[in-house]
């Protein structure tokens, strides 16, 4: 019996979701860390909805588990505790306000960098949270800290 669809699919093969815990538990704390396929992700909860990215920032590294959630320019953003970079949870973009200097109302306004937190999918099934690790063929900024030697946060407190 093929219970995980990996006979049909060959990404699936490859590239199979990786159960990280329970939705009980996640719910609780509304975030937890998990290494998948040797990728560390942490996978938040955020008003009703499941979010994992990579662990490390796009910037120089931080550890994101260890961020607030705040909105900005309408958007939920994990804010890094490193150098406060804002980074969207839904799309891994990361935000910057700008103020254009010919403009005598001299606003700033919310931009974005364009995505440079790789974003992973999230699944719940029957309770289990499972996470599958994006295989988009771009290069994301925080690809250099999910993997070699700068790949694992030695401690996580
Ligand atoms: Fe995250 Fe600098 S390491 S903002």
């Amino acid at each position: 019996m093929d219970l995980d669809g990996s006979q049909q699919d060959p990404e699936m093969k490859e590239n199979p979701p990786v159960y990280v815990g329970r939705e009980v538990d996640i719910k609780k704390s509304e975030r937890m860390t998990a290494v998948v396929h040797e990728r560390e992700v942490v996978i938040f909860y955020h008003k009703g909805e499941y979010h994992a990215m990579d662990i490390r920032c796009y910037h120089s590294g931080g550890p994101l588990h260890l961020g607030d959630i705040e909105d900005f320019d309408g958007r939920p953003c994990i804010v890094c505790p490193w150098h406060k970079y804002k980074i969207t949870l839904a799309t891994g973009e990361g935000l910057y306000q700008s103020i254009n200097p010919k403009d005598p109302s001299a606003k700033p306004k919310w931009c974005s960098k364009g995505i440079k937190q790789r974003i992973h999918r999230v699944t719940v099934d029957n309770g289990n949270i499972y996470v599958t690790l994006s295989t988009d063929p771009f290069k994301c900024d925080s690809d250099f800290y999910a993997t070699g030697n700068f790949k694992v946060i030695k401690s996580s407190s």
